[in-house]
């Protein structure tokens, strides 16, 4: 078993796309192990996409995960870092698969409806971003 950090971000959640997501989720075989809803500050945004700070969409990219609710997802199943990323489809919407959740529920490359970790190492530090150990104890 393994687990990572989903984020539905502030365009599915204003959207009403969490309840359709986090079933589509379900369905794909992963366990919530832990879920809220929060409202970034521009510091935590900023913190949480460091690694994309010189990147020429890092302020847009920022203003907009400060725009409205999200909520995050602890999640777990067999291999999940490498199938929530599948599940979600590419980054660009007009770039991903059918029935990947990007395609169904995604407005734009910036407002791409959910994140997911890209690694191992970056799940367990991201989850740690979010929750806390206690939060994180398996049910
Ligand atoms: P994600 O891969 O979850 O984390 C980085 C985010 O930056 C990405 O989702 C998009 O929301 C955003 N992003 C990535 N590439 C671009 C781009 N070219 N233009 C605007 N936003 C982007």
């Amino acid at each position: 078993m393994q687990r990572t950090l989903a984020i539905l971000k502030p365009d599915s959640v204003a959207a009403g796309d969490a309840g359709k997501i986090l079933a589509h989720l379900e369905r794909e075989g992963f366990t919530v192990v832990a879920i809220k809803k929060m409202r970034l500050t521009r510091e935590q945004a900023e913190a949480f996409y460091e690694v994309h700070r010189e990147r020429p969409f890092y302020g847009s990219l920022v203003d907009f995960m400060t725009s409205g609710p999200i909520i995050p997802l602890a999640l777990e199943r067999e291999d999940a870092v490498r199938r929530l990323r599948e599940v979600m489809g590419a980054t660009n919407p007009a770039e991903a698969a059918a029935g990947t959740l990007r395609k169904l529920y995604a407005r734009s490359i910036e407002a791409n409806a959910i994140h997911g970790s890209d690694s191992p190492e970056n799940a367990r530090e991201e989850l740690r971003f979010f929750f806390s150990r206690a939060e994180l104890i398996a049910s």
